[in-house]
């Protein structure tokens, strides 16, 4: 498997993940879910009406971490905007749930990709492993 689609399982199988960004000198930190392998790239979801999205066209920089089965994964990068309608599509089919929320032309859902990605693997028993995309 792909380094990318490791990071990509490893995210949708925890459920939740937590996304850091930035905010002037200050961290802010809330739980995400979603996750999307999209043409090479690994996609997050969010809306343009959320601090978190103003935080982000401000600073790209972000971190999200996500714990599962004593393992925890890092994802540190920046957070690209991709207005194609064809990724919201995508996105929309892999979590149905976020019909409810949003739609591929509301002017709010936002797709988010990784660009400059250092994820690292950890856990307490085994060396870490880190992989770049
Ligand atoms: C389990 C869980 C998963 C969530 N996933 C997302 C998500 O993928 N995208 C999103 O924009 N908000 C998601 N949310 C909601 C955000 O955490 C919430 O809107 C948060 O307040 C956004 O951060 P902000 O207030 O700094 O903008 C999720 C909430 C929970 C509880």
């Amino acid at each position: 498997m792909e380094s990318i689609e490791k990071v990509c399982q490893f995210l949708s199988e925890a459920g939740t993940y937590y996304l850091a960004t930035v905010e002037r000198d200050q961290p802010r930190v809330r739980p995400f879910g979603t996750v999307l392998l999209c043409g090479g790239r690994l996609y997050i979801e969010t809306g343009k009406v959320k601090a978190v999205s103003k935080q982000i066209a401000a600073n790209p920089k972000v971190e999200v971490c996500a714990f599962k089965d004593g393992k925890w994964l890092r994802v540190a990068g920046e957070l690209v905007n991709d207005d194609s309608r064809d990724v919201k599509v995508a996105m929309l089919e892999k979590m149905p749930s976020l019909k409810a929320m949003y739609s591929a032309d509301d002017g709010n859902m936002q797709m988010l990709y990784f660009k400059n990605a250092t994820a690292t693997f950890s856990s307490f028993t085994e060396a870490p492993e880190t992989v770049r995309f």
